[in-house]
């Protein structure tokens, strides 16, 4: 299954955003948003840390961008921001939101391929990747298109999934793949020579897994104690009703080291 069809299969943008709206008739928050529009494992709170890299006034790209969760709370702090995503039905979904907040924001939002991307040299100040590298197949490919498109001096930033010590505990399905041919992690060591190969330098690693699985445990309670205004806006109304064994294997493979989670800095 080709990797849109993963994330599209299960989602009808134009029901969610009508239930999003019908539930915050008066505009929805950041927080309230992030059950749908947060994929990736920490949520709102791991995005928070990440965006610690970025200025305002920056011209910000990011790469498999999903609903958008990262790009909105971005797009608040004046950072200039700029999705790009490969599933349509995706980006569909996050311009609606966009219109769902509280406080709207303006964002540009595009579907593109990341191993071809659809800008000219120079022309970003920073990237970033959350939880999206891990479904690339060609990472040099990706890495070298990002360094063409970095201005000198740019920042490549990511909040990824890599592989662990023990890869054969692996267990499928998983958010970002339903079987193993989806999934392209690397090792923390085997993504820095990469990103070496590709003309990065200053790399800062840090490892989040120990949050991400405390934090992935905790969600797993609010999930399974089915309260009914979860169950509106829930990971599933965009992964599918396979969610809750997806999410179940993802504990399973943070707890057996199977997956870690890491931040990647580099210019
Ligand atoms: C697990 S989701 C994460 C979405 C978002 N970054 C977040 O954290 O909420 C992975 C995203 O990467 C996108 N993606 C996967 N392969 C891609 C590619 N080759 N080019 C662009 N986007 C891609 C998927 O469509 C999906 O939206």
């Amino acid at each position: 299954m080709s990797i849109d069809k993963h994330y599209d299969q299960s989602l009808d943008p134009a029901a969610l955003l009508q239930d999003v709206q019908s539930a915050y008739p008066d505009g929805a928050s950041l927080f309230q948003l992030a059950p749908v529009d947060q994929l990736h494992i920490g949520g709102i709170k791991a995005s928070q840390r990440l965006l610690r890299h970025l200025t305002p006034k920056q011209r910000v790209l990011d790469i498999g961008s999903g609903a958008g969760g990262l790009m909105r709370q971005a797009a608040g702090l004046g950072i200039s921001m700029i999705g790009l995503d490969i599933t349509h039905a995706l980006n569909r979904l996050n311009r609606g939101l966009n219109q769902c907040l509280d406080e709207p924001v303006s964002t540009s939002i595009l579907t593109a391929d990341a191993h071809d991307l659809p800008f000219a040299a120079h022309s970003i100040d920073s990237i970033l990747f959350q939880h999206s590298f891990l479904n690339m197949p060609r990472h040099d490919r990706v890495l070298s298109e990002c360094r063409r498109i970095l201005r000198p001096g740019g920042k490549l930033i990511m909040h990824e999934v890599v592989r662990g010590e023990n890869p054969d505990n692996m267990r499928y399905p998983v958010p970002w793949a339903q079987e193993k041919t989806q999934s392209h992690l690397l090792t923390a060591e085997a993504l820095r020579q990469q990103l070496l190969e590709a003309g990065f330098s200053d790399l800062a690693i840090e490892d989040w897994s120990a949050d991400a699985l405390t934090w992935r445990q905790r969600q797993l309670k609010k999930e399974e104690s089915g309260q009914p205004e979860r169950v509106a806006l829930s990971p599933a109304r965009v992964l599918g009703s396979r969610f809750a064994e997806m999410a179940r294997n993802l504990v399973l493979n943070l707890e057996s080291d199977a997956v870690r989670v890491i931040e990647v800095v580099a210019k």
